[in-house]
């Protein structure tokens, strides 16, 4: 069996505040985009992970071998697979690659094994991998709150393109939030973002744009600021870092300022791919 992966961004990240458990709540508008990994599993007797990717580790450290750990465990059976992953997302990027194998994992392996799970199973296991994972399940423009486990979904229908750019250097999700502890950050309107898309209200969409997480990694990674300012130099609406970065995305709604802006920025510095909001 075959199935996408697809990746998000997120057009708002409020970082609410820390918590006991070393955790943040967050407030975020997270929409899946029109890029994906491809992963094919078959039940096989061992554990095999096929990828075309050689810097992907491929024991528990991958999500997809994490999952498919987390599903036996819960549903008692000892099957394993053959995975084969067609990798385009890039990693540590803040688009939730590694979120996204993961969840098509459990979404094959519930209708492999017709385990019939329930939207709350299917979140229940995904948190159990991953922050992310639960959104990657549900795979729709949603106001996703908590550490990731809360998910509203709504109905939008933008009409804008996106241009991501990600400097070679990627940020570690963990530091980041480390850092975000000590410093005075954005609060960006969550609320706001998900009414401007809703009515489709485009200017609205561009004021809201917001990330608690892009102060602390421009830290760690001081490209991201050169890769916002590019893409603001080159005429885009709005720029935003998606999570905890590094790939930042302009937004237009002008198909030849991306085809012109790709071809200048790509190359040696950074990943650029052109995508839109999946709905
Ligand atoms: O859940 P996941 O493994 O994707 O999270 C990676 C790291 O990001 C966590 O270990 C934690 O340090 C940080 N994190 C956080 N608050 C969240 C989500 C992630 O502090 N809501």
């Amino acid at each position: 069996m075959k199935d996408r992966a697809f990746a998000k961004i997120n057009l708002c990240l409020d970082v609410a505040g820390a918590r006991d458990d070393g955790y943040h709540e967050l407030k975020m508008i997270m929409v899946p985009i029109t890029f994906y990994d491809v992963l094919e599993l078959q039940p096989s007797r061992e554990m095999e992970m096929i990828m075309d990717k050689a810097y992907l580790p491929a024991d528990d450290r991958n999500t997809i071998i994490k999952a498919i750990h987390v599903m036996q465990r819960r549903y008692g059976f000892d099957l394993n697979f053959r995975c084969t992953l067609q990798k385009h997302i890039p990693t540590r990027a803040g688009l939730a690659g590694g979120s996204a194998d993961a969840a098509a994992a459990i979404r094959m392996i519930n209708r492999l094994m017709r385990l019939n799970m329930s939207r709350e199973e299917m979140i229940e296991v995904g948190r159990e991998v991953g922050s992310d994972v639960p959104f990657c399940l549900i795979n729709k423009p949603a106001l996703v709150e908590g550490t990731g486990e809360k998910i509203q979904e709504f109905e939008c229908h933008p009409d804008f393109e996106l241009l991501l750019v990600k400097p070679r250097k990627g940020v570690s999700t963990k530091e980041c939030f480390r850092l975000v502890d000590s410093m005075e950050t954005d609060h960006p309107d969550c609320l706001k973002m998900r009414e401007a898309l809703i009515c489709n209200d485009y200017q609205g969409v561009i004021d809201s744009l917001g990330n608690s997480l892009e102060a602390p990694a421009v830290q760690l990674v001081s490209q991201i600021k050169d890769a916002k300012q590019a893409l603001l130099d080159a005429g885009f609406d709005g720029v935003l870092m998606s999570g905890s970065g590094s790939t930042v995305f302009g937004i237009t709604k002008d198909k030849e300022l991306v085809e012109k802006t790709m071809e200048q920025l790509k190359g040696q510095k950074y990943f650029v791919r052109h995508t839109n909001i999946l709905v």
